[in-house]
């Protein structure tokens, strides 16, 4: 006999095989498959990532999954369907005329999945995903973790996007190496389950102030993590998807390269031209870059970048010194 756990990566997969066949069904080859292609994801890549396509119907899934052996059950708590308010007798799928991103756990097993819509539709939300359930803990997992592991590890680094689609359109221009947060705030877990891999993380986020903010608060969880960090800024509007088609995988992987900073380059890039103008705002990088040295746990390495700061913000390594005590004295 299976424990309830077991049913719930049964049926999660069921349900991954059924959004995958889907594709070559004559709704999901029209619409998913034809989305897909317009995005660029070929075959293979969609083999590789378990894309799918949700049918546009209140309970293609139930039927299906039940008519396996499934049990309502099982299936509510996988997150694969709902239940109307009040009715429990009526049940439908969660997902519906939607392409299908698999989420896998770090073995491989599916373990949730996140729907896009395909049209802008501005009245439904552009992804929906599953619940939290007993096998899927957002706060745990990062999505694209088992395609990239074995690139982590060799390449020593980590790429962290916010979408799904930054993720497969990276493996296409053989950039295996990269994870995404899934638009949300970044985890302690999340940091330690990169840290299994390497100690090196570059955050890619979204060249948007929504990005920009999610990636200073990255950062300093990162930097809290004990892990290396490095930030790329996109030009306004791009993420990592978007810019990589607009400029080509080389230009794409040249910027990489080339406008990768590390944590203290970042956070003075985005304020120096109005502190150059003004002291307070000067006084605020300043305050700024001692907050993310004071999250570094390591002393050694806590030094060798309040010598970089100081250099850069041109200042000496006394004022950052004792701007770094009054946060330790805080705290502790
Ligand atoms: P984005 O809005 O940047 O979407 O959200 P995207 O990944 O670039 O998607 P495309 O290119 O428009 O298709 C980043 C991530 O935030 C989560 C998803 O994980 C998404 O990939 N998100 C976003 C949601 O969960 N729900 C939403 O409604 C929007
Ligand atoms: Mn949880
Ligand atoms: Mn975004
Ligand atoms: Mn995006
Ligand atoms: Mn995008």
């Amino acid at each position: 006999a299976f424990n309830e756990k077991e049913s719930l990566y049964i049926a999660l997969n069921f349900a991954k095989e059924f959004f995958v066949q889907n594709l070559q069904k004559e709704e999901g080859k029209a619409i998913g498959l034809s989305y897909f292609k317009e995005r660029g994801f070929n075959p293979s890549i969609i083999e590789k990532f378990d894309l799918g396509y949700a049918l546009d119907g209140w309970d293609n899934l139930l039927k299906a999954a039940k008519e396996a052996g499934h049990s309502e059950e099982i299936l509510l708590k996988a997150g694969l369907i709902l239940q109307k308010e009040g009715e429990p007798e009526r049940l439908y799928d969660r997902f519906r005329g939607r392409v299908t991103f698999t989420i896998h756990n770090l073995g491989g097993k599916p373990i949730g999945f996140g729907a896009r819509i395909l049209t802008q539709d501005k009245k439904q939300p552009k992804y929906i995903n599953s619940p939290e359930t007993e096998v899927y803990h957002k706060s745990d997992i990062l999505y694209g973790i088992f395609q990239a592991k074995k690139s982590i590890r060799e390449k020593d680094n980590c790429y962290l996007v916010e979408g799904y689609t930054d993720v497969v359109s990276m493996h296409l221009l053989g950039i295996e190496n990269v994870v995404a947060s899934s638009g949300t705030s970044l985890t302690e877990n999340q940091i330690k389950l990169i840290k299994r891999f390497t100690d090196n993380i570059t955050v890619l986020y979204d060249g948007d102030a929504a990005g920009i903010n999610a990636s200073l608060r990255g950062i300093d969880m990162i930097l809290e993590g004990g892990l290396n960090v490095k930030a790329v800024v996109f030009p306004q509007g791009e993420d990592p998807d978007s810019y990589s088609r607009k400029v080509g995988s080389q230009v794409f992987k040249e910027y990489l390269e080339e406008k990768a900073q590390d944590f203290i380059a970042f956070k003075i890039g985005l304020y120096a031209e109005e502190a150059a103008k003004d002291p307070i705002k000067q006084a605020d990088l300043i305050k700024q870059v001692v907050s993310s040295l004071g999250k570094i746990p390591d002393p050694i390495i806590r030094s060798v970048y309040i010598k970089q700061s100081a250099n850069l913000l041109d200042i000496d390594e006394d004022i950052i010194q004792t701007e770094l005590n009054k946060i330790f004295v805080k705290t502790e």
